[in-house]
C-alpha cells in the first residue's frame, strides 16, 4: 500500500544526502514524499548527535509529533540517523509513541518496512551494529531524489575512522567504507545529464579514500576527466591526509573549484594532541602554506571548538593566533559538547559555560573581520558564480554560489536560473559578495 511519508532532517551534509536516497528509494517503491506533516502517514525525523544541542533539538521537534500521534494514532513514527543509533533501544524505552528507531545504515529498509508493516503502536528497533560490519552498503545503487537540481552532494565514502576524541560520529556511523569509484562516476554523470552544474562530494575524510589502489586524487581526477559535471566541490579534508599529490590535483584540474574546507579544531599543540588529531600547528601552516603556494585565488574555512576540556587562556590564544596567521574564509565555531562514551567524556568538561561562550564570541568577532577583509579581494573582479534562487531578501535580485564557495547577490533582468554566469563584484561584506551579471 502506497504511504506519504514526511522527512525533516537535522545534521551535516551526510545526513541531508541520506534523506535524499531514502526519498528516491520510497519513490521507486510507490510511496509518496510529502512536505505537509498533516498529511503525512508516516514521519520520519532523520537525526544528527554531534552536540547536545542537535539532539535537544530533534527530542523537541519528536515531543510536536507525539502531541500531533494523540489525535492521530494511526501516523506511523520513526527516529533514524546518528541519534537512533546512539541512543538505540533506550530511546525507544524513553519515547512510549514511537514506532520504529533506524541506525543511519538501516535507514534504508524503511520502504520495505513500511510495505509490509501494519502501522500499530508496537515498537520495533532495527539500529542493531551488525549493518556497520557489512561492507555492502553500497551494493545498491539507489538514485537520490534531489531538492535543488543545480547542485547534488554524492557520498564517497560512510563512517569515521579517526576517532577524535570529542567526536561521536565515529561509534554512530561505524567504520569507514569507501564507495566503489565507478559508481561515483556513474551518480556524477546521472546528476550532470539531470540539469546539475555542481557536485560535491561527501564523506567524513574524503582524504582517506581508497578503493582499488585508487586514492582520492586519482578519484578527482576520474570525476574532471570522464563526467560532464562542471564544478567539483568536496568535503571533509583531515589534514592529516592531505596529501601534497592532492593539492596539486586541486590546483591542476579545472573543474575542481578554490576551495578547500580544512578543520583546524584548535591552535594549541597540547590540546591538538589531546583532541587525537594527528597534526601540530606547523603541519597544519606548511600545508596551507603549500596550498596558498599552488592553489590561486583558494579559499578556506575551517571548523574551530572552543572550551575543549583544559583549555586554558594561553591554549584558546594559540587558536586565536591561527586564526590570523591562516586568514580563514570563513570558520564554523563550536562550543565543546561532551559526547557520551567518547575519550574526551573521561576528561572534566572543566571550562565553565561562559567562558565558553565568550571564547566563542571572540572568535565570532575574529573570524567577522577576517572574513570581511579576504572577501575584498574579489571587488572589481569578475567571478563564474552558480545561480540556484533568488535572493531572499530581494526578490528581484539572484542567488548564488562562487567556485570559491562564498553567496554572491546578482543583479539581473535575465533568467539565469541554474546557469553559471560571471558576475562583476561591486560590493562586498564578511558573508555575502554583490555584484552584476
Ligand atoms: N568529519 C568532519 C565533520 C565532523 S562533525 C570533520 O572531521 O571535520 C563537524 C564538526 O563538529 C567538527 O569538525 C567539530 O568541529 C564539531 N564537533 C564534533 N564533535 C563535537 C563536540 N563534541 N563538541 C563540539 N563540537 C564538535
Ligand atoms: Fe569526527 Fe574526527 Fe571523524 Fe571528523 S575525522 S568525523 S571530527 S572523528
Ligand atoms: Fe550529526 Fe551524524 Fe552528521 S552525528 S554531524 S548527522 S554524521
Amino acid at each position: 500500500m502506497s504511504k506519504k511519508v514526511y522527512i525533516q532532517t537535522f545534521g551535516c551534509q551526510m545526513n541531508v544526502y541520506d534523506s535524499e536516497r531514502l526519498m528516491g528509494l520510497l519513490n521507486a517503491e510507490g510511496h509518496a514524499i510529502t512536505r505537509n506533516e498533516k498529511e503525512a502517514d508516516v514521519i520520519v525525523l532523520n537525526t544528527c548527535s554531534v552536540r547536545e544541542k542537535a539532539e535537544r533539538r530533534a527530542l523537541g521537534r519528536l515531543s510536536d509529533f507525539y502531541r500531533y500521534k494523540q489525535n492521530n494514532p494511526e501516523v506511523m513514527l520513526v527516529v533514524a540517523g546518528c541519534m537512533a543509533q546512539r541512543k538505540g533501544k533506550d530511546l525507544l524505552k524513553e519515547q512510549p509513541y514511537l514506532d520504529l528507531v533506524l541506525g543511519p545504515d538501516q535507514i534504508f529498509k524503511l520502504p520495505q518496512l513500511i510495505g509490509n508493516h501494519r502501522i500499530t503502536n508496537r515498537v520495533e528497533t532495527y539500529a542493531s551494529r551488525e549493518d556497520f560490519e557489512s561492507k555492502d552498503i553500497w551494493e545498491k545503487e539507489m538514485l537520490p531524489k534531489r531538492k535543488t537540481p543545480y547542485t547534488s552532494f554524492v557520498a564517497i565514502s560512510r563512517g569515521c575512522d579517526n576517532f577524535c576524541s570529542y567526536c561521536v560520529v565515529p561509534y554512530v556511523r561505524g567504520p569507514e567504507r569507501n564507495r566503489p569509484f565507478d559508481q561515483i562516476i556513474r551518480e556524477v554523470q546521472q546528476i550532470a545529464e539531470s540539469g546539475a552544474k555542481e557536485v560535491c562530494l561527501l564523506g567524513q575524510n574524503v582524504n582517506s579514500y581508497q578503493c582499488k589502489g585508487k586514492d582520492f586524487a586519482d578519484l578527482l581526477r576520474m570525476v574532471n576527466d570522464q563526467t560532464s559535471i562542471d564544478w567539483i566541490h568536496f568535503m571533509t579534508s583531515h589534514p592529516k591526509d592531505l596529501s601534497g599529490k592532492l593539492i596539486d590535483e586541486i590546483a591542476s584540474l579545472p573543474k575542481v573549484c578554490e576551495h578547500i574546507h580544512l578543520p583546524l579544531q584548535s591552535g594549541s599543540d597540547r590540546i591538538l594532541e589531546i583532541m587525537n588529531r594527528g597534526y601540530n600547528s606547523a603541519d597544519y601552516l606548511k600545508r596551507v602554506e603549500r596550498i596558498k603556494e599552488k592553489v590561486e585565488n583558494v579559499s578556506l574555512t575551517t571548523d574551530l571548538i572552543v572550551g575543549f576540556p583544559s583549555e586554558s587562556e594561553d591554549d584558546f590564544r594559540k587558536t586565536l593566533e591561527m586564526m590570523e596567521k591562516v586568514e580563514f574564509d570563513a570558520a564554523f565555531l563550536f562550543r565543546y559538547s561532551v559526547r557520551e562514551g567518547t575519550q574526551a567524556a573521561s576528561l572534566k568538561d572543566d571550562v565553565p559555560e561562559e567562558e565558553k561562550l565568550k571564547r566563542l564570541y571572540t572568535l565570532i568577532h575574529l573570524q567577522k573581520e577576517i572574513s570581511k577583509k579576504r572577501n575584498q579581494r574579489f571587488l572589481g573582479k569578475i567571478l563564474e558564480v552558480l545561480i540556484d534562487g533568488k535572493s531572499r531578501r530581494d526578490k528581484n535580485k539572484w542567488k548564488g554560489k562562487a567556485r570559491t564557495n562564498q553567496t554572491v547577490i546578482v543583479d539581473s533582468k535575465e533568467d539565469i536560473l541554474g546557469k553559471i554566469v560571471p558576475v562583476k563584484i561591486s560590493e562586498v561584506d564578511s558573508f555575502t559578495l554583490f555584484g552584476k551579471l
